[in-house]
C-alpha cells in the first residue's frame, strides 16, 4: 500500500498514475482527504485502485457509527479507527458499515481495522507521555485483542509486533504495517521500523510505504526496487 500523502488531487493523481499496473493499493490519509475529499477516492477507484482510507477515527460511538456509514458508502476497501476509542466505539464502526449495507448505500462491506499504537510511538513516549505503563508490545496486543473482540478484521501495527498479534488473535487476523524503511532510507519521524523484507518474513499481510517511494526522484523505480528485493 502506497501512502499517497500529497497536498492536493493533482499531485496525488500524478503519483498514482506513475504507479498504475503495480498492483499496489493507494492509501488516502488525512493530508490528501482533508484537501481533496471524497472526490479523490472516487477518482482513484475509477482508475482501478483498491483504497485504504486512513482517517483513524477516534470519537464517541454515535459519531464513529455515522462516520463509518459515510465511509462505507464511498466504496473504499479498508478503513480504520483508533483502538484507543474502546470496544463500544469499535463496535459502532461495524454498525455503521452494517447501516450502509442495509440501506443499500454500500454494495459491499469494507474491511475495518484498528490502530494499535502509532509506529512513530516509542516505548518511552508510550510510558512517559501517553501514560500507558508496561511494554509497548503488550499494549499493542491488548488493543489487537479488543479489536478482534469487537469484530474488526485486523489492526495497524509495527511489523515488529506481527507475530505476537497473530499468536493472540489468529493467523487470519489482518496486520497492516507502516514503519517500513528499506536499508539506508531516511527514518524520518518513524520509530518502530523494519525493512520490507523483514516485515514480509515476519508474516505481515500488507506493507504501508510512504516517503521511501513518494519522496524518491523516481517513485516507480523506488517501488520496483522494493518489489525486486521482496522476490529475490
Ligand atoms: O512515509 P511513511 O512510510 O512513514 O508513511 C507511513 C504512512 O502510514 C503515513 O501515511 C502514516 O500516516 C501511516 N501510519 C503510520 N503509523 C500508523 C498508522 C498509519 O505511519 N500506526
Amino acid at each position: 500500500m502506497v501512502a499517497l500523502d500529497k497536498p492536493d488531487a493533482k499531485a496525488a493523481l500524478e503519483l498514482a498514475d506513475r504507479l498504475q499496473g503495480s498492483g499496489c493499493w493507494m492509501k488516502v490519509g488525512m493530508e490528501l482527504f482533508y484537501a481533496a475529499g471524497p472526490a479523490i477516492v472516487r477518482e482513484l477507484k475509477s482508475r482501478g485502485f483498491r483504497i485504504f482510507l486512513d482517517l483513524k477515527m477516534h470519537d464517541i460511538p454515535n459519531t464513529v457509527r455515522g462516520g463509518a456509514r459515510s465511509i462505507a458508502r464511498l466504496g473504499v476497501d479498508l478503513f480504520n479507527v483508533h483502538g484507543a476509542g474502546g470496544l463500544s466505539m469499535m463496535r459502532a464502526a461495524m454498525e455503521g458499515v452494517r447501516d450502509a449495507l442495509e440501506s443499500g448505500d454500500a454494495e459491499r462491506a469494507p474491511l475495518v481495522i484498528a490502530v494499535t499504537q502509532l509506529t512513530s510511538t516509542s516505548q518511552d513516549v508510550l510510558n512517559a507521555e501517553i501514560g500507558i505503563p508496561g511494554a509497548l508490545e503488550d499494549a499493542v496486543v491488548r488493543y489487537a485483542k479488543r479489536a478482534h473482540e469487537a469484530g474488526l478484521q485486523g489492526v495497524v501495527a509495527s511489523p515488529l509486533e506481527v507475530s505476537a498479534i497473530k499468536a493472540a488473535c489468529g493467523a487470519g487476523f489482518i496486520t497492516v504495517t507502516p514503519g517500513i524503511r528499506p536499508r539506508g532510507a531516511d527514518v524520518g519521524d518513524q520509530s518502530r521500523i523494519t525493512t520490507p523484507r523483514d516485515a514480509v518474513e515476519g508474516g505481515t499481510d500488507y506493507l504501508v510505504i510512504g516517503r521511501p517511494i513518494t519522496a524518491a526522484d523516481s517513485p516507480e523505480k523506488a517501488l520496483d526496487h522494493i518489489l525486486k528485493e521482496l522476490t529475490q
